[in-house]
């Protein structure tokens, strides 16, 4: 472990220690391991309420989902998750928890106590995975945001339902007592509890101060101290189970860095604020996301949020529209999480739910998330490298409420014009060999073709970096400016672009082999010993020039000024690289590792 990252573990332990004055020492203390990429190693599948019914559920449309994901086939497909999200609490009582049985009526329990044991039993009997809901502050998004009646009851402190302070007795609950397989952790009770609040100001609600996320603001949140949060359930977590490790869904919107931290404490993380069934929507939270491929991977992903297919926008009259949300779900390995009510969904919204092969696009084991080649107003081009040798997922994507048309050269996504290719559509379900050396679509206005290319590689020892973001990793973002907030498109580390959108040039074309990131920057590469040599050109983005360095497995293997000159890095059997941009200043803020290219 590198002195950086002890620091920052020592970092956290103390920020840890001013925040959360009522944990015990003992979960302070032992940092435990970070989610293993065999605890999630494809995008988790599966159903959540809150998109089809809001807060208006009950137990019954719990089981009804669960039924239909068996009867539909839905499971057999691989959405395994049922959560129950919010709302279910009644109130927070000494040594557990209440639950509101006029909703689970199947929790009542002899002695007047509860349990979700019953619940989760039928679940897993069903061969299903249950998931539960809570909130990383004392208070709930419900209790703030809704108007209800299903609302926790009780004093103030019986209303305190969230895990603030009562992390290890909540995952014992969840995990060890009730037996649930993953917990949603909402965010709400630290962002919108404070003294300005008219809830608080009236006694309702206990003020959460200062608060750890104000949202939009990031200069004036707490990532620390929220991350410390996470890490403490997390831990909590890990402790309360035995045979699997537990998954924890992060949400937290993509506020408060939650991409520097994220995978350290769950296996995936909100990427935005909540999806809506609109189009306008769904671009948004697909943008929050689809930067961001160099953050995910087996066992920690990216999450746009839930599906709106079967909703709104995106119903059985808007086909090419929910086909357009599933396909760009599926590219960038986005959980696929249906939330849309079972009961009632069309033959024609099934058959975009179940296409197994968009489904295989989404669930690929390599776990690379698609990366964005193009990108304009109207027309956007992802490419998601497949486990298959000479293979790519590529959607063209029509944001526009035009028809539009869409190109893409065979160079571009590093495959050969020399040797066939073939053309899958999976949403016609036709195979065509191309002729010649671009693959030309027409689309409808907000049409996605999502298309499987499969051919040979331009050059058979040479791999790009677009073609593996998963076994890329950013350690340390670097420089950070004020305004990363999610609805602004700053990403510290992306392929392609900068930080902040624009295309990395090169002889005037975009240079998709650059990674493009912030100044002060570490970037990890697993290169598990497949690569000989590496080619690179260190470039400064400005006129400030500064030194980089490349560690191999920790050693020091070049320190150099970044003038913009190609290298070579010779890496046999080495396992990883780590490149470190040089330290930023006001007017020299982004880097790129130019040209990339490894070679076996
Ligand atoms: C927040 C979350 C949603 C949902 C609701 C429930 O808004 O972002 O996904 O869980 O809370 O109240």
């Amino acid at each position: 472990m590198s002195t950086l990252i002890l620091l920052r573990y020592a970092a956290v332990a103390i920020v840890l220690a001013a925040v959360a004055t009522a944990q015990s020492a003992a979960q302070q203390l032992s940092p435990a391991a970070p989610p293993t990429p065999s605890s999630l190693p494809t995008p988790l599948m599966g159903w959540n309420p809150f998109n089809a019914f809001g807060q208006n559920y009950d137990e019954h449309s719990i089981d009804d989902a669960a039924q239909q994901l068996v009867a539909l086939g839905l499971r057999d497909l691989g959405y395994r998750f049922v959560d129950i999200d919010d709302s279910w609490w009644l109130r927070r009582e000494p040594e557990t928890m209440a639950i509101r049985t006029n909703l689970y009526p199947s929790a009542r329990q002899a002695h007047g106590t509860t349990s979700f044991r019953p619940l989760v039993q039928r679940l897993h009997s069903m061969g299903l995975k249950a998931g539960i809901y809570t909130d990383i502050g004392r208070n709930t998004c419900s209790q703030r945001w809704e108007k209800t009646a299903n609302m926790p009851e009780g004093t103030q402190a019986q209303r305190e339902v969230g895990s603030f302070g009562h992390q290890q007795a909540d995952a014992h609950l969840f995990f060890s007592e009730w037996g649930f397989d993953l917990v949603k952790i909402d965010a709400c009770g630290v962002a919108d509890y404070t003294s300005a609040a008219a809830v608080v100001r009236g006694g309702t609600f206990r003020a959460f101060e200062p608060p750890l996320i104000v949202r939009g603001k990031p200069a004036e949140s707490k990532p620390e101290d929220l991350a410390s949060l996470y890490a403490s359930f997390w831990r909590s977590a890990v402790n309360a189970t035995s045979e699997h490790l537990p998954i924890v869904s992060i949400c937290a919107w993509g506020e408060d860095d939650v991409n520097d931290w994220g995978s350290r404490s769950g296996q995936m993380w909100r990427t935005s604020y909540d999806v809506k069934a609109n189009w306008k929507s769904v671009l948004y939270n697909f943008d929050s996301a689809a930067p961001r491929s160099l953050f995910a991977g087996p066992g920690r992903w990216n999450d746009p949020d839930l599906l709106e297919v079967g909703n709104g926008e995106f119903d059985k009259d808007h086909l090419t529209e929910a086909r357009a949300h599933m396909s760009m779900w599926a590219v960038i390995a986005a959980p696929l999480i249906i939330s849309t009510d079972l009961r009632k969904v069309s033959p024609a919204i099934l058959d975009i739910l179940r296409n197994p092969e968009v489904l295989a696009v989404d669930q690929d084991p390599a776990g690379n998330q698609g990366v964005i080649l193009s990108q304009a107003q109207d027309g956007e081009t992802v490419v998601k490298t497949l486990s298959h040798p000479g293979t790519k997922a590529v959607a063209l994507i029509n944001r526009s409420d035009h028809p539009l048309t869409l190109s893409l050269g065979l160079s571009e996504i590093h495959l050969s014009s020399q040797a066939p290719v073939m053309v899958r559509d999976v949403w016609r379900g036709t195979s065509t060999r191309l002729q010649g050396a671009t693959i030309t679509v027409q689309l409808m206005p907000k049409e996605t073709a999502l298309l499987r290319v499969e051919g040979t590689p331009l050059e058979n020892k040479a791999t790009f970096p677009d073609e593996m973001p998963a076994r890329i990793r950013v350690l340390e973002d670097g420089f950070k400016p004020n305004d990363r907030t999610p609805d602004r498109q700053w990403v510290p580390a992306r392929i392609g672009f900068l930080p902040y959108g624009e295309p990395i040039l090169h002889e005037n074309r975009q240079d998709t082999s650059a990674i493009g990131v912030a100044a002060g920057s570490r970037i990890q590469i697993d290169l598990h010993g497949d690569f000989k040599r590496i080619e690179l050109t260190p470039r400064a983005m400005s006129s400030a020039v500064g030194t980089y360095s490349i560690f191999a497995d920790g050693k020091p293997i070049q320190t150099r000024s970044a003038n913009g000159r190609a290298t070579v890095l010779h890496v046999e059997h080495v396992q990883t690289l780590e490149l470190v941009a040089p330290a930023g200043g006001p007017d020299h803020t982004s880097f790129a590792w130019a040209q990339l290219r490894f070679e076996r």
